[in-house]
């Protein structure tokens, strides 16, 4: 590293952005935020100016959230004050006006590092100042902690002010107490509260410069610039959250400061860079031959490792992670389908804190099935801080009419996407403590649910009436193939977690069973419902059914509109689209992504054949699932194109719809793409399973899991797969259907040439 305020030089670990667009800034300064899962930033450039409406400055603390007083009437997350901008004056004239003052403005997010730096030069060659640059990030070792270095090289002389403020802005935050070098807030309707300590020192040419007696939490400095010169300003802050209504999160807050003042500046990065680096050997995907490739995966590890908290168990991540305001934070089942798998298999410990917040919520879980009628617990649709369910009722649409949102109380399927990440969770971890305290309970409680929702008719089989699936466009359908066959999934998991935990933990299970009521009946109903669920499979066509009558419905030529840039609904209407069998998202092909159940090679590749081209793509969920499924099926090239479009949905950002964040859940969809499709990874039968399909130039995909407290690398080549144990006690893989033994110190090298005899041979 060059100095401090230098990125790597390695280019496939960094995206950059040069200059300054005022239309698509926002959506910029969403891509380029840091994050450490309890902070996010987002990327503003760090010298205010005139051009400041184009820009969007939040700081984001997880979990922090207020219900605005204004409809709709829901918990919003609420902005912190912003500890990241600083105002330059010279000779009493702000430095930016705007574009025109800068030659070259470049922000840098370096995902080596886990920081976003900014250089910037001036376009005047007799401009006092010649050159800033900055380098800012959030701590991932001490996750309080956000931490800015800005320097200023000067060309001349001139009388320069350097002036930074950290008063809060948003409404929400009602001020109890600052003073100096901090504050603390209260959230006016949840009770929580915030609490700042901030630390800044300036220093001309290594000498420090104090700063002029001011206002609380604003700072001052005033000095004359001279040829030659630099200025460094170094800032430290650090937040606490309080949950507790009359709680003072304001000594965590001084003690983090504190902590970090007493190492200093550069101990404090080398601290987080070491986290960062612990993830990055956890996660990094590394792509040969296709540099568009690698840089989207490491973009996906990058704000994925920087959405997480494996130390906060009262919060999870919002369907933007904590880099914008779209969706306010909430949780949706994006979290546990398409951020979980890479939580599970890279970073245990925050899979787990995640779930323990589902954990948390069991009680709004509980009392909105309830609410409805029904038994066990029916998940929020979207979620905040309580369990409770706190989705929008209604929206404008875009031709102006309020339209009612039924997610909230129709896509049902939320529950069963939850017990699925449990499940799974365990079953990759081997967590049996986080089985036997939480995820159990998880699991009953959904079986519940599904077996009061599902109800006999007179054909014989049991019917779950009146649901939306993840296709959104189709609103009160009768047996959703996604629902019911993952309620299936959840109520047999259901009875035989519940058959396992008698068996081997007779103590636990008596201790469960009175406390939730469970008896021997309950659960022998729970196997029976499963076996009676209409699913909607047709085996003489081996096709599911989306929904029942979806057949029926009028076929639109989605080819015929392939040059569109809204979604379908927008243009066919709500009520055309409805009667029409145009798919917002992956639907059935998301439950061909999930194989609750083992299907066959031909029943996925007809249903995948049937929906895809019916699937307009309009969610942000659905190309990476299209890609996974694809990929799986062996035709590279859907898989490769579907990829490149979930990739561009924030790299590209086209419809400027990064603006409000960026769309974590189509991180972790391209991760699962990159590690489940091309790197043909699962876990059927219990057991480690690879099938790699390299799509076309890709030389090379590496990536590195882990599977019951083991470690593994794997490297696939067009011909060969090698295996390396990292970490932990021997493993079985099976690759291409051959079972192999994979020893610490001895790594696999594989033939995947199919023609060849590949027997087991250790390098
Ligand atoms: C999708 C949902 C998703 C939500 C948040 C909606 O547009 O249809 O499936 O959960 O966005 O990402």
């Amino acid at each position: 590293m060059a100095d401090d305020l230098e990125p790597t030089a390695d280019p496939g670990w960094v995206i950059q952005e040069q200059g300054f667009d005022p239309l698509r800034e926002r959506g910029i300064e969403s891509r380029f935020s840091v994050g450490n899962g309890f902070l996010g930033v987002r990327g503003v450039p760090p010298i205010r100016c005139d051009q400041a409406w184009a820009s969007r400055p939040r700081t984001f603390v997880a979990g922090l959230f207020d219900t605005p007083n204004i409809l709709p009437a829901v918990p919003a997350l609420v902005s912190g004050p912003d500890w990241v901008g600083v105002t330059i004056l010279v000779d009493g004239e702000p430095l930016l006006h705007g574009p025109l003052d800068v030659a070259d403005h470049t922000r840098t997010l370096d995902m080596e590092q886990g920081a976003l730096f900014t250089a910037w030069r001036a376009a005047r060659t007799d401009s006092a100042v010649v050159r800033v640059r900055s380098r800012r990030l959030v701590s991932q070792a001490d996750r309080g902690v956000g931490l800015q270095r800005l320097q200023l090289d000067f060309g001349g002389t001139a009388e320069i002010e350097l002036l930074t403020s950290c008063a809060c802005a948003d409404p929400a935050l009602e001020t109890v107490a600052h003073w100096r070098d901090g504050g603390v807030w209260r959230v006016c309707r949840s009770g929580m509260s915030l609490a700042m300590s901030v630390t800044s020192a300036l220093t001309i040419d290594g000498r420090a410069l104090a700063a002029e007696p001011n206002d609380d939490l604003t700072w001052r400095w005033r000095w004359t610039s001279a040829k030659g010169q630099t200025a460094v300003f170094e800032r430290l802050a650090a937040f606490a959250r309080g949950d507790d209504p009359g709680g003072d999160p304001g000594p965590i807050a001084l003690a983090a400061l504190t902590r970090t003042a007493r190492i200093g500046w550069r101990a404090a990065v080398d601290r987080h860079e070491d986290a960062w680096a612990e993830r990055r050997l956890c996660s990094d995907v590394k792509v040969e031959g296709d540099p568009a490739a690698q840089a989207t995966l490491r973009f996906a590890a990058y704000h994925l490792n920087s959405a997480a908290n494996p130390i906060d168990e009262r919060v999870s991540i919002g369907a933007r992670a904590l880099t914008g305001d779209d969706y306010r934070g909430h949780v949706f089942w994006d979290t546990e389908i398409f951020l979980l798998p890479f939580f599970t298999l890279t970073w245990p410990e925050a899979a787990r804190a995640m779930l323990m917040y589902r954990y948390h919520a069991l009680g709004g879980a509980r009392a909105k099935a309830a609410r409805m009628g029904w038994r066990g617990a029916f998940y929020a649709w979207e979620s905040a801080s309580t369990g409770d369910d706190v989705t929008p009722t209604e929206v404008i649409g875009a031709d102006g009419s309020v339209i009612p949102i039924l997610s909230g109380s129709e896509e049902e399927h939320v529950s069963a996407d939850v017990a699925y990440a449990v499940w799974t969770y365990w079953r990759i971890t081997g967590d049996d403590d986080f089985l036997l305290r939480a995820g159990a309970e998880i699991l009953f409680e959904t079986a519940r649910f599904w077996a009061s929702r599902a109800r006999m008719e007179a054909d014989g089989l049991r019917h779950i009436r009146d649901v939306e699936g993840p296709d959104e466009y189709h609103e009160h359908i009768d047996d959703s193939a996604f629902t019911n066959v993952m309620a299936r999934w959840n109520l047999l998991r259901g009875a035989e977690v519940a058959a396992m935990i008698w068996k081997r933990w007779p103590a636990r299970w008596k201790d469960l069973a009175a406390r939730l009521g469970l008896a021997d009946t309950e659960l022998e109903e729970w196997s029976e419902v499963a076996d009676t669920l209409a699913t909607g499979f047709d085996p003489a066509t081996g096709l599911f059914e989306q929904f029942s009558g979806f057949f029926k419905l009028d076929e639109v030529d989605l080819a015929a509109y392939a040059n569109r840039t809204t979604p379908m609904d927008v243009v066919l209407g709500r009520e055309r689209i409805s009667r029409s069998q145009v798919i917002k998202q992956a639907d059935v092909v998301a439950l061909l992504a999930l194989a609750p159940e083992p299907f066959d090679p031909r029943i996925r590749t007809l249903n995948f054949r049937y929906y895809e081209p019916r699937c307009d793509q309009s969610s942000s969920l659905s190309p990476a699932t299209h890609a996974l499924v694809a990929a799986r099926l062996g035709d590279r090239e859907t898989a490769l194109r579907y990829f490149r479009m979930a990739a561009a949905i924030d790299l590209d950002d086209p419809g400027a719809r990064s603006a409000g964040g960026v769309h974590i859940a189509t991180m972790g969809g391209l991760w699962q793409a990159a590690v489940f499709g091309f790197g043909g990874l699962s876990f059927a039968e219990d057991a480690i399973s690879i099938d790699p399909v390299l799509p076309a130039g890709w030389s090379s995909l590496t990536f590195a899991f882990q599977w019951r407290g083991s470690r593994l690398r794997i490297r696939v080549e067009p011909h060969t797969l090698s295996a390396t144990l990292e970490r932990g006690e021997a493993v079985e893989l099976t690759v291409l259907g051959r079972l192999h033994a994979l020893q610490p110190g001895a790594p696999l090298r594989i033939d995947l040439d199919p023609a060849a005899d590949i027997g087991l041979a250790h390098s």
